[in-house]
């Protein structure tokens, strides 16, 4: 994207000292949100929120130093969108985690109030995204920054045939140091692990210790990132779906991933709404299905 591309985008969909857009690193187009409640940056190319830093608070999102910003390869850190699969896909070519945070979204429309500053994205089907995904698809995403951060993603079938999806928000959370970090609300709720294929029910708070990746159903669909040596507790809201990923690399995983720096695995722990494999949605034509999440910072 050129500099006059990005001219273009501030006239019609920006607004002065709350939302403006700038070319971000490898020339993705980066729009920055500004309320009296925080600030935030989303990349339209993944559709992906790249920073959150509510007023008051140091930032909640973790970003890898080492994160490729490449056409084809997903950023490393912030809010990866995956979607219309979770996880590996099914057939060969099909990239981990789906294609929509490897493409470039369409700005639909931005808004603020007071309060609030919103942006509103859209990807469609493609020739590009058909031959990964044979569907006519519609998908929208609304980030809302105001009190809390919120962010919608909307899928609407537009073929003429039902499709099944899988999907999920994948934030990386930043954390002081993981060994100092709980996770409230998943007490009594039932999990399998996708490392040991064990499932079973977890009782009391979560700690990590070693590598995690786990799918958990919370008895309620919220939890809160407790982080002593920050002072700061994160709640998590979310909708859509009933399940959440709890995932950390640890180290030897965190060294053979290229694109993450040794040792930020201690600066980091994924929680993720996510319709995973055994809670797909599946929409008749015309029909849509929204997830939905919500992060909100208090001190201790
Ligand atoms: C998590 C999965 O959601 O994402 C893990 O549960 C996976 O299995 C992790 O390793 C990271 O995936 P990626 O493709 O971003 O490296």
């Amino acid at each position: 994207m050129t500099d006059s591309d990005i001219d273009v985008l501030n006239k019609r969909f920006g607004a002065p000292g709350r939302i403006a857009f700038r070319r971000g690193e490898a020339g993705f187009p980066v729009a920055a949100l500004v309320s009296r409640y925080g600030t935030c940056e989303v990349s339209l190319y993944g559709g992906h929120v790249l920073s959150y830093r509510p007023t008051g608070h140091g930032p909640v999102l973790f970003l890898s130093k080492r994160s490729y910003y490449e056409q084809g390869k997903p950023i490393r850190g912030g809010i990866p969108i995956c979607w219309p699969w979770f996880g590996p896909g099914k057939e060969p070519g099909q990239p981990m985690h789906g294609l929509a945070r490897l493409t470039q979204w369409d700005l639909r429309a931005t808004e603020y109030s007071s309060d609030v500053a919103e942006l509103r994205l859209s990807l469609s089907d493609t020739e590009q995204t058909r031959r990964l995904w044979p569907f006519a698809f519609e998908l929208s995403l609304c980030v809302r920054l105001g009190q809390r951060l919120s962010l919608e993603l909307t899928t609407f079938n537009r073929d003429a045939k039902p499709f099944t999806i899988t999907q999920a928000f994948h934030p990386y959370l930043r954390v002081r140091n993981i060994q100092d970090v709980t996770v409230l609300g998943l007490d009594q709720a039932a999990f399998s692990d996708c490392l040991t294929r064990q499932s079973g029910t977890h009782v009391g708070p979560l700690t990590v210790r070693a590598e995690t990746d786990r799918l958990f159903t919370p008895l309620r669909p919220e939890c809160a990132l407790h982080d002593q040596s920050l002072g700061r507790v994160l709640a998590m809201t979310f909708s859509g779906t009933p399940q959440m990923v709890v995932w950390n690399p640890w180290i030897a995983k965190d060294k053979a991933m290229p694109d993450f720096g040794d040792d930020e695995y201690t600066s980091m722990i994924c929680l993720e709404p996510a319709n995973a494999k055994d809670s797909p949605v599946t929409l008749a034509p015309g029909e849509s299905h929204t997830l939905a999440l919500a992060l909100q910072a208090t001190l201790t």
